[in-house]
């Protein structure tokens, strides 16, 4: 089925810290999409001689979808726990929240609820943890396999340091990843991220089943944790005392490389730091959550000059909002505080386009390049009173996008495209 879908499309093609050159944006635009993919992109002019059927988002922005590198599905009713860091906020509340995942209905019921929160969110694409029961893990591709979603998840593997009703063992661990990978794994638009939850959580003999694991599915990817906080670090380091450091843990295993994503990465040694940069691996930026359980700066220019790129993500439930937009908002003042500056055009960049390549998925998500997959985002700038009459003052595109990322958040997305077909129950917008 083929459709043209009009409104104001931006979408990246280079990182704009790089060029000037990074983006295409066309005021009375519009994004032809066939089958599922977007077949053209460019002015509405040129293309409604096509005679197809038309959906008018005017005045509304059309963007690639967003992008979520790191995200906790059986965190979904953890989010806003009280007055805890890192590790008590795991013990206190994490552990035992997914412990339920055991029980037969929970995850398909909240697997149901988290594709709506991204959806509504704006989000088409994430890089997700699953809880250490299989049965989690299944339950989300299963869902997002019926909306054609592209997910990238595991299920976690550890096997100490946290109650019995989140641990497996390193064979069951093994055996439950690979089952999983056999099932999933390039079905549809469906792909397994071999996930060892982090250092603390894993016997050396789980890392080392993890390091097989990883060696049979090369094309896999791998999503841990790494230096989120310094009570973390220290405890991991104890824990393996031959380790340089936290990062050496994760290389001893045959963990790095481009396929790697190391959420939180804040508190880095400079060796850890040279290591991610020859390896190619990537650090994850969790703003939301760093604040909320006070974790600590991440220092996305400082990585960036060792030519390290990092993707930027909500962590919920460590992370309070599921909206990219806030995501990037509680960014830039992170950045602010580290003396950088978030440039509205990289924050955007960064939420599709830079993601994807993190992901090494820039073909197929990111972009509103033609052959990509129509996963769009419509943002509505004036979604609030306040934003309204904000943007009663704003006169650039640049202007504009930061009142978004500042202010907006579910209310500004007046629809999100999943493979060319609209997701959200919501009325078209009114030019
Ligand atoms: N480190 C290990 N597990 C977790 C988790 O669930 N959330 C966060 N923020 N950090 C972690
Ligand atoms: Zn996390």
């Amino acid at each position: 089925m083929r459709q043209l879908i009009r409104g104001r499309t931006l979408s990246f093609h280079a990182d704009p810290v790089e060029t000037e050159d990074a983006f295409t944006y066309h005021e009375d635009g519009a994004v032809i999409t066939h089958d599922g993919r977007i077949e053209a992109v460019g002015d509405y002019a040129a293309l409604r001689g096509l005679g197809l059927p038309e959906i008018d988002h005017r005045p509304h922005l059309i963007l690639p979808g967003f992008i979520d590198t790191h995200i906790h599905f059986p965190q979904v009713q953890v989010v806003a726990s009280w007055g805890a860091q890192l590790l008590d906020w795991l013990n206190t509340y994490t552990f035992p929240e997914e412990s339920r995942f055991a029980q037969q209905g929970h995850a398909p019921q909240m697997a149901e609820h988290f594709l709506n929160l991204l959806l509504a969110h704006g989000t088409t694409t994430a890089v997700a943890f699953c809880s250490v029961h299989p049965q989690s893990a299944e339950a989300l591709f299963s869902a997002a396999d019926r909306r054609n979603m592209a997910m990238i998840a595991g299920k976690v593997m550890m096997d100490r340091n946290a109650p019995e009703g989140v641990l497996d063992t390193p064979q069951q661990g093994y055996d439950d990843s690979k089952a999983l990978i056999a099932k999933w794994h390039g079905t549809g638009r469906q792909r397994y991220a071999i996930t060892p939850r982090f250092a603390i959580t894993s016997t050396p003999e789980q890392m080392e089943m993890t390091g097989q694991l990883v060696r049979e599915h090369p094309d896999c990817h791998i999503q841990t944790h790494l230096s989120e906080n310094r009570d973390e670090i220290a405890f991991t380091l104890s824990l393996y005392p031959k380790a340089r450091d936290y990062l050496d843990i994760y290389e001893t295993y045959g963990l790095l490389g481009d396929k790697i994503l190391l959420g939180h990465s804040i508190h880095l040694e400079e060796r850890e730091i040279a290591r991610m940069a020859e390896t190619g691996s990537h650090p994850v930026f969790c703003p939301t959550s760093n604040l909320f359980l006070g974790s600590g700066l991440f220092d996305e220019g400082g990585l960036r000059a060792r030519g390290i790129s990092s993707g930027i993500a909500t962590d919920i439930g460590g992370g309070t909002s599921y909206s990219m937009l806030q995501t990037l908002n509680e960014g830039y003042k992170i950045l602010q505080l580290r003396g950088q500056k978030l440039h509205p055009f990289a924050a955007y960049h960064w939420a599709t386009r830079g993601n994807a390549r993190v992901l090494g998925m820039e073909a197929e998500i990111g972009t509103l390049a033609p052959g990509s997959m129509a996963d769009l985002v419509v943002l509505d700038s004036r979604a609030t009173p306040a934003m309204a009459l904000r943007m009663e003052r704003a006169t650039t595109l640049a202007e504009e996008l930061f009142i978004l990322q500042i202010m907006g958040d579910d209310r500004s997305v007046a629809q999100t495209y999943v493979a060319g077909q609209p997701m959200l129950d919501r009325p078209p917008a009114t030019p």
